[in-house]
């Protein structure tokens, strides 16, 4: 039976509520299996303990990850904390630290969640994002001159790499070629004449090696619309850090909410661990109430399951999210429902006893 070392990093709000159902749902995965066990380690990092030690993580927080098989996050940022701190000293640093260049966001509307659209349903909203994670907008890189002085100044640089633009598309075609989809490129080389124009002619060029492959390619504003006008178009898409960050909350919309919502950072190399998270944030607003939705977090356990090679307990753990939807009966407020929290992640492990 193959042992997987979890590192745990529930963080704040309500990051340790969404995290305890994960780890319980993990748990009661693996054992019905039978043929895989996980050993979690828990990390104290975060807003609390930054106002305690003037960090976010451990001085050496980076080396004492290294070791482990993959990152459960449930979220960072608090008030109190600029959100550029918590941010950038824990997950940008995480996810640079382990060059987890890879986001992978799937946007699927299982029966029973909720949808915006009229016409919305299961066949019609399948997509997988493939966003950057690594440079891009995000890259971090600019200047601020003259500070408070009249003739101020700030630049933002988009910073695309040969390398860095490459390897994600790649990443896309191979995923693609596997399910036997299409890909979609979204950028913007009508107005960012250098970066999108660069990241046009790589999609062109990788493209030439799957020459099997369907392939598109949108303006972003333009897939904005299409997304909620078309959503059937989108098979596997590929975007920058930026243009996928915004996207990926319009496809979350489309699939159920927030609550629904999971991301993979990984590392396709495997050289560092990779780190599953729901898309959501600390929710200060509900934090403390025991009613956060714990299904993206489920579904990022999901994940997890698949990037093992356990995609057949990866479908099975989606399946029980979706027979939970379409129960309607054991949901959160955010779902129409008066479930806790930890109710939630219970029916998710009964379901699972059904399943296996
Ligand atoms: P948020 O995602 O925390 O909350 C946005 C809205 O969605 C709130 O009304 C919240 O109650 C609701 N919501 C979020 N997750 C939910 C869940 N699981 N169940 C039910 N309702 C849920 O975003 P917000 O308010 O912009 O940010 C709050 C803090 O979280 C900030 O400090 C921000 O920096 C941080 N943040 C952290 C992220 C991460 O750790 N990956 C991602 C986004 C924000
Ligand atoms: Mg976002």
């Amino acid at each position: 039976m193959e042992t997987l070392k979890i590192a745990v990093i529930p963080g704040d709000g309500i990051g340790p509520e969404v995290i305890d159902e994960g780890i319980k749902v993990l748990e009661k995965a693996a054992k019905l299996s039978g043929r895989i066990q996980f050993e979690f380690t828990h990390f104290p990092w975060g807003c609390e303990y930054y106002l305690e030690h003037g960090r976010m993580m451990d001085e050496d927080g980076i080396d004492q990850l290294r070791k482990f098989d993959a990152i459960y996050l449930g979220a960072v940022g608090y008030p109190g904390v600029p959100d550029h701190i918590s941010l950038w000293d824990l997950l940008l640093r995480i996810r640079k630290e382990f060059d987890q260049y890879v986001n992978i966001r799937p946007i699927q509307l299982l029966n029973g969640a909720p949808c915006p659209l009229i016409d919305g349903s299961k066949e019609k909203i399948d997509m997988l994002f493939i966003r950057e994670n690594s440079e891009g907008e995000y890259s971090g890189a600019g200047d601020w001159l003259f500070k408070g002085k009249p003739e101020e100044v700030v630049l933002q640089t988009g910073v695309f790499s040969r390398k860095g633009t490459e390897r994600i598309i790649r990443y896309a075609f191979e995923t693609a070629k596997e399910a036997g989809k299409s890909v979609t490129s979204i950028s913007k080389a009508n107005a960012l004449n250098y970066s999108m124009v660069f990241w046009d002619e790589v999609f062109e060029k990788v493209s030439k090696e799957y020459p099997e492959i369907e392939t598109h390619s949108y303006l972003v504003d333009a897939a904005a619309m299409h997304m909620i006008t078309d959503p059937e178009r989108f098979e596997v898409v590929v975007t920058s850090n930026l243009f996928g960050d915004i996207l990926t909350d319009v496809g979350a919309a489309l699939a159920g909410g927030i609550g629904l919502a999971a991301g993979a950072n990984i590392n396709p190399e495997r050289e560092y661990p990779s780190m599953f998270e729901p898309v959501h944030g600390s929710a200060p607003d509900i934090a403390g109430k025991g009613i956060a939705n714990p299904l993206a977090t489920v579904w990022s356990a999901s994940q997890m399951f698949d990037f093992f090679g356990y995609s057949d307990i990866g479908e099975k753990l989606l399946q029980a999210i979706e027979r939970l939807l379409e129960e309607n009966e054991v949901l959160t407020p955010d779902l129409g429902g008066t479930a806790s929290t930890s109710e939630v992640g219970d029916r998710i492990t009964e379901i699972l006893n059904d399943l296996f």
